[in-house]
């Protein structure tokens, strides 16, 4: 089934195009607030045909009226715009498809792919950041998305849970008693205290440099330690996600710990197959394309000149398990901007060392950062960095419920481009006006009241119960009930319809580019457009014949924001 009417007039569109052209031509129909969609085409073929684009139009418009018969009118525009309007009847059976399934015209990817996402990432023995925040719930939003389509996708954490510090928390934690769960129940105050003593103490900095060999050659005892370590972290880190709602689970944990066995391979790997140079005892790639500011060759650090492997190192042995091992087709990375030129770098090595085949295809989801008022990097007012759980306990706080202060600060951070830095505003963030994400859920819970005072009509739970199991989704979606068939006939009743029927071009956009944004995007925009229905069309006082079909869209609009809040990771209460 297909109800995306961008589509559909495109394919209808073609033919004529092309016969006009005298070759095959984008017909670029677009949602439009001058008509239902409207086609730019013959715009961009004045030059090319030496023709004025109206009269392009009009020849366009008289081969597509037979192509159009039943769907849409059409009709010559301003400069040379063709606009179309798609039939009442059109619209009220591709609603009546959309109203019936429980996928709300959304089709199972034809060709699933096994999809890795890296996401979240936080470092053992150190609180989260903003940054990881970003990372936490952009992952999360592309996790459900890819996962709803159909596709296979593995999460990843790529937890810190090694290197040199590990030597001086390891040795902290002895020298606290090895009770981690006591000594640690503050991770931050545990970091700093082995760090002012790593900086001050001669003997300290000693064992810990010890510890480290101890640790990386495999001594049962500082292994152990290190353990109880990771483990508290882990469990800090589960919190977060539960409080956040997110799908990562603790078998989502692949620390760069579990890369360290490999590492030796990899080198041994991009030796034989000569990407290898030794730069001041270091052993470093030099992928092609990349040059710093003076135009001299950038190095990828495999090895270090002590012997000691890196970040690098850890995820070229990372993306050699992931394409490999997991299987994965399409890796999504996603941290913030600063390691854009790290991750091009790794992706460089490794296709040319052959891990990444033709077809497996790796990206790097960047994210800019969050700010302050001052539109500075968010600081504490005492210039630390801002932990997570302070930001979340003051959405919380400042909010009615603590969905709606969570949901808040998701929205707040998918709803625009990924890629731009926002300002963290929690007077702008909570607003039930605008585009927020307390707006959306007033939204899906003022359709969910109309449901209860219509009484004995479908229930809220028909509209929105979903079998939403354990976050690890596939939210069956219950069909609106017979005798609600919605139909349109006002214009507040088409612009919501067709509104309705763009969501499958949202969430494929959203996933398929990995922006979020598009889907956010999408919400707010049906959000408006029922409201403005609801203003113009009464639902309860309407007449008995009008009453079912404005229940029947009304329904449609619930299921609509709830599976798409769904998708991004929004709760969405029917009361508030
Ligand atoms: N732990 C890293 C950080 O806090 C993020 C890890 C990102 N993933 C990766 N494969 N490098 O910056």
């Amino acid at each position: 089934m297909t109800v995306n009417l961008e589509s559909l007039l495109q394919d209808r569109l073609a033919p004529a195009l092309e016969a006009v052209a005298g070759h095959p031509v984008d017909p670029a129909v677009r949602s439009s607030p001058h008509a239902d969609f409207q086609s730019g085409a013959p715009l961009a073929l004045a030059r090319e045909l030496g023709r004025p684009p109206r009269e392009i139009a009009a020849e366009v418009a008289a081969l597509a009226e037979a192509e159009l018969a039943g769907v849409a009118e059409i009709a010559v525009s301003g400069p040379g715009f063709l606009n179309l309007t798609v039939s009442d009847k059109l619209l009220t059976a591709s609603l009546r498809e959309l109203a019936i399934d429980g996928r709300l015209g959304v089709p199972v990817a034809a060709a699933p792919r096994r999809v890795v996402i890296d996401y979240s990432g936080p470092n053992v023995a150190k609180e989260m950041h903003v940054g990881h925040l970003r990372s936490t719930i952009i992952g999360d939003a592309l996790a459900r998305m890819l996962a709803w389509l159909g596709h296979d996708v593995v999460r990843v954490n790529h937890l810190g849970d090694w290197g040199t510090p590990f030597g001086m928390l390891v040795e902290h934690l002895l020298d606290s008693g090895g009770d981690a769960e006591h000594s640690i129940s503050d991770l931050t105050a545990f970091y700093q205290a082995a760090r002012v003593k790593f900086d001050t103490d001669d003997d300290f900095r000693t064992r810990a440099r010890l510890r480290v060999v101890a640790l990386q050659s495999g001594d049962p005892r500082s292994r152990e330690l290190w353990r109880t370590l990771v483990a508290q972290s882990e469990r800090y880190f589960l919190d977060v996600y539960e409080r956040l709602g997110v799908t990562l689970g603790p078998d989502d944990f692949a620390g760069e710990s579990r890369y360290q066995d490999d590492l030796d391979a990899i080198v041994a790997e991009l030796g034989e197959k000569g990407l290898l140079t030794e730069s001041d005892g270091a052993l470093c790639a030099f992928p092609a394309g990349f040059t710093g500011r003076d135009g001299v060759p950038l190095p990828l650090i495999v090895r270090k000149a002590d012997g000691g492997y890196g970040y690098a190192a850890t995820d070229l042995a990372a993306i050699r398990h992931r394409a490999g091992t997991l299987g994965g087709q399409r890796l999504l990375y996603v941290v913030g901007n600063p390691q854009q030129v790290h991750f091009a770098m790794v992706f460089a090595v490794a296709r040319a060392a052959g891990w990444l085949p033709d077809g497996v295809s790796a990206e790097h989801i960047g994210f800019g950062s969050i700010l302050g008022a001052d539109g500075k990097m968010l600081k504490t007012r005492a210039g630390d960095t801002v932990k997570l759980a302070a930001l979340l306990d003051e959405a919380v706080l400042r909010a009615s419920a603590p969905t709606i202060g969570i949901g808040a600060i998701k929205y707040a951070d998918l709803s625009g481009d990924r890629r731009g830095d926002y300002v963290f505003d929690l007077d702008r963030m909570l607003a039930i006006t605008g585009n927020t994400g307390p707006y959306l859920q007033m939204a899906y819970a003022r359709i969910c009241s109309i449901f209860r005072k219509a009484g004995s009509e479908p229930d809220p739970a028909a509209v929105t119960e979903q079998a939403l199991t354990a976050g690890r989704l596939e939210p069956a979606l219950t069909v609106a009930r017979p005798g609600c068939e919605p139909a349109v006939v006002e214009p507040a009743e088409r612009a919501l319809a067709i509104t309705l029927l763009g969501f499958e071009a949202a969430v494929t956009a959203a996933a398929g580019q990995a922006e979020p944004h598009r889907l956010a995007v999408y919400l707010h925009d049906l959000a408006q457009a029922f409201s403005v229905f609801y203003e113009r069309c009464p639902v309860l006082r309407a007449g008995p014949d009008v009453r079912g079909s404005r229940l029947g869209l009304a329904a449609l609009t619930a299921r609509t924001l709830h599976t798409g809040l769904f998708l991004l990771g929004i709760a969405a209460p029917e009361e508030i």
